[in-house]
């Protein structure tokens, strides 16, 4: 059986720019806190009437020319987000509707941080199963629609994009070797959106309290997250049959430095081979993965053999890895 492969990808951010500078204004809160605790100097905000869709599409576009292939050969398509322009219909089905690709089965999954290598996982599963040939993937978010700018705890770590690929069994590109993905419900209050659901529907109280943005423990979240992220690139690595040595390039979900440093020496990857975004658009949640992949791709064009090992961790709590391999076009 051929393993399915990641045959284009693309990305897009917003233009507006958020600086540190410019979150001193907004919060208490200044730019030497803010690069040596978490490594961000900017991140991307989306204009008011650009939603999770529209940069989805975009990404999408250019995930479908880096491919190489007709829109019309797309038979699936998933979008990964926590932030979906309504809950329902799907961010995919509003996609598709963009794309004029009625008729072909589109979805929606939740899996936050860590939704890229969730959506890669299903779709490898889909094409190497012979379910669907071509498969959409995309990540796209809209953070700053649900980050309070009156809470310096999290406001500083967010920033809006979008990332897409083409999982198929033709073309060439990244072999898809493997991919672990994890979750601990019981870790779930440690960072959430409180109201909006079914449990806690709007209502004037949940806005006056402010619930219906990100509420986190990073300090809880830390910890999970470099223990979940490692062990789960370990478990990869076993599945793909290579040792730590053998990874080319580290590309880890970018939500604070320290804990992709902390990554890269468990996995004795030097930080000239760890592809980093942080400093330019900072957490992009379900995008983050994705848009480190993108820009590795083009910035730093990987060579044939180079195996890469993406690893996420988010809300759910939910946690990746996937160890990839570029072979010849
Ligand atoms: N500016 C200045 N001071 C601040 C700021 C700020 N923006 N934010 C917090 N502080 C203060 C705190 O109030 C605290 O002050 P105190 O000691 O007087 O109470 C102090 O800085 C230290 O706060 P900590 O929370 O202990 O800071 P920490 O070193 O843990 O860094 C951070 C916080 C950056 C959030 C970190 O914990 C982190 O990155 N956590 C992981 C986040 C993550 O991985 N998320 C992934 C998933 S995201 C998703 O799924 C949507």
């Amino acid at each position: 059986m051929k393993k399915a492969k990641i045959i284009g990808t693309g990305s897009y951010v917003p233009e507006k720019v958020l600086t540190n500078a410019d979150l001193e204004k907004i919060v208490d809160t200044n730019d030497e806190w803010i690069v040596s605790r978490t490594g961000m100097k900017e991140r991307r905000i989306a204009a008011d009437d650009e939603f999770t869709s529209d940069m989805g599409l975009k990404a999408a576009q250019s995930a479908i020319e880096s491919a190489g292939i007709e829109k019309t050969e797309i038979d699936c398509i998933l979008v990964a987000t926590l932030s979906p322009d309504h809950v329902f219909p799907s961010t995919a089905c509003i996609i598709q509707r963009e794309l004029g690709l009625e008729g072909i089965p589109c979805l929606d999954l939740q899996a936050a941080c860590s939704g890229y290598l969730y959506a890669l996982a299903q779709s490898k599963a889909f094409v190497e199963s012979g379910m669907y040939k071509n498969i959409l993937v995309i990540a796209s978010e809209k953070l700053s629609a649900i980050t309070d700018y009156e809470d310096r705890n999290t406001c500083v770590l967010f920033g809006d994009g979008a990332a897409a690929c083409i999982i198929s069994q033709e073309g060439a590109g990244y072999v898809i070797d493997a991919i672990t993905l994890g979750s601990d419900g019981c870790q779930a209050k440690l960072l959430h959106m409180p109201a909006g659901g079914v449990r806690s529907p709007a209502s004037t109280e949940t806005v006056k309290n402010r619930e219906h943005f990100i509420h986190m423990n990073g300090k809880e979240v830390f910890k999970h997250a470099v223990r979940r992220m490692e062990s789960a690139s370990e478990e990869a690595l076993l599945k793909a049959g290579l040792s730590k040595e053998k990874v080319s390039w580290l590309v880890p979900h970018q939500a604070n430095i320290r804990i992709i440093e902390t990554l890269a020496k468990r996995f004795c990857v030097p930080m000239e081979r760890v592809f980093m975004t942080i400093h330019k658009y900072g957490n992009t949640s379900a995008s983050s993965v994705g848009i480190a992949l993108d820009e590795l791709e083009k910035e730093k064009t990987p060579k044939v053999g180079d195996h890469l090992l993406l690893t996420a961790f988010g809300a759910g709590l939910t946690w990746g890895a996937a160890v990839l391999t570029k072979e010849l076009a």
